[in-house]
C-alpha cells in the first residue's frame, strides 16, 4: 500500500473579493508522479504556494507527512522540496559549489549525498563547470538536485519544462520518472502542456477556475479493455443495420465512411462473424483510444482553453 505523503482537504483561498481556490482536496502518494493540469489562471501556482508555505490558506488543511503546514510548519516543510519559479542558482559558481552551498542550509547533507543527487539528475560530468555555462535544461536539473538534497517526501515543480526544447523536455521527463522510483518521492508537476503530462505522470488532477474538476489515474486506464473500435467495411450502411441488431453492440454510428462501435473486446469475434456471414467485406478493425487532450477538452469544455 502506498504511503500518502501530501494531503489537501477543502482548501480555500480568497484574495480580496475573489475566491481563487475553491474547496480543493486531493492527495499524493510516495513514488507517484502527479500532474497538476489546468489552463492559465486556473490556480496551480496559488495552490503550490500554499503547499510550500509561501502563502497562507483562507481555510482548509494541508498535511505533509501528516504534519499540518501552518500548525506544524517546521516539521511539515522539512518534507518538501520545490522549485516555484526559476531555480535560484549562483551562475558564477560551479554546479558542485552550488550544491555545497545549499547543502549547508540543511542538517546532515553529506558529500556523498551531493554527489548522489548530481548523479540522479545526470550532471556528474558537468558538476565542476560554472552554472553560467549550463544549458537551460542543465540548470533546471541542477535546481531539482538542490531541492532533493534533504530527501524530501514531496517534490513540487511548477511548470518544470517551461522554455525547454523537445530534447530538454525529454530529459527532464526521464529524470523525473527515475527520481520518483529511486528516491520514492512524490512528485507534483504543474503544467498546461497536456502531452507532457500524459507521458510523465501516473495520475492527473485537472483544475479550472480554482476548482478541481477531476482526478484520473492514467496508468489504470491503459490496462482497461478498449471500448471503442473503428471498422472499415465495403458497405457501411448495410453493416450498420446488422450491427444494430446485435445485443453486444452498445452503440454504433458512421463517421467519415467508417463505423464507430462501442463494445467489449470479448464480443468482437461474434460481431465479425455476423458481418462476414452477411457477406460484408471487412478490411480493418482498429481500437480507438482517445488522447488525454480529447478527454481534457471533454472535461473542461474547450471554451476556455486554447
Ligand atoms: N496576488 C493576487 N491578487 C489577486 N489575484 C491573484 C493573485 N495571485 C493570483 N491571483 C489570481 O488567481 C488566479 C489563479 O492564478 P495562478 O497564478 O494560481 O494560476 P496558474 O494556474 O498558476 O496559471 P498559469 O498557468 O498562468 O501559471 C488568477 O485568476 C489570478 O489572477
Ligand atoms: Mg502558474
Amino acid at each position: 500500500m502506498s504511503k500518502e505523503v501530501l494531503k489537501l482537504e477543502n482548501v480555500n483561498k480568497y484574495i480580496g473579493q475573489s475566491h481563487i481556490i475553491k474547496d480543493l482536496s486531493f492527495s499524493v502518494n510516495a513514488g507517484e508522479v502527479f500532474g497538476f493540469l489546468g489552463p492559465n489562471g486556473a490556480g496551480k501556482t496559488s495552490t503550490i504556494r500554499m503547499i510550500v508555505g509561501l502563502n497562507t490558506m483562507s481555510s482548509g488543511d494541508i498535511y505533509i507527512n501528516g504534519f499540518h503546514i501552518s500548525k506544524d510548519f517546521k516539521k511539515a516543510i522539512r518534507g518538501v522540496g520545490a522549485i516555484v519559479e526559476n531555480p535560484e542558482l549562483y551562475p558564477f559558481m560551479t554546479g558542485y559549489d552550488n550544491l555545497k552551498h545549499f547543502a549547508k542550509m540543511n542538517d546532515g547533507v553529506t558529500k556523498e549525498r551531493i554527489l548522489e543527487v548530481a548523479d540522479l539528475v545526470g550532471l556528474t560530468d558537468a558538476i565542476h563547470m560554472k552554472v553560467k555555462q549550463y544549458s537551460l535544461g542543465m540548470r533546471q536539473r541542477l535546481g531539482i538536485a538542490v531541492s532533493i538534497l534533504h530527501h524530501p517526501s514531496v517534490l513540487i515543480l511548477d511548470e518544470p519544462t517551461n522554455g525547454l526544447d523537445p530534447a530538454g523536455i525529454k530529459e527532464i521527463r526521464h529524470y523525473i520518472r527515475m527520481l520518483a522510483e529511486k528516491e520514492n518521492v512524490a512528485i507534483i508537476i504543474s503544467s498546461h502542456l497536456l502531452s507532457e503530462i500524459e507521458l510523465m505522470c501516473d495520475r492527473i488532477g485537472v483544475i479550472k477556475n480554482g476548482e478541481l474538476i477531476t482526478t484520473q489515474n492514467l496508468r489504470e486506464r491503459n490496462q482497461n479493455v478498449i471500448h471503442t473500435y473503428v471498422m472499415k467495411v465495403a458497405t457501411p450502411e448495410a453493416a450498420l443495420k446488422i450491427l444494430k441488431t446485435l445485443p453486444t453492440v452498445n452503440a454504433v454510428s458512421i463517421k467519415d465512411a467508417q463505423l464507430y462501435l462501442q463494445t467489449e473486446e470479448a464480443a468482437l469475434p461474434e460481431i465479425i462473424s455476423a458481418l462476414v456471414s452477411h457477406y460484408i467485406a471487412l478490411y480493418t478493425v482498429i481500437p480507438h483510444v482517445s488522447t488525454l487532450e480529447e478527454r481534457f477538452f471533454e472535461m473542461i469544455g474547450d471554451d476556455t482553453y486554447e
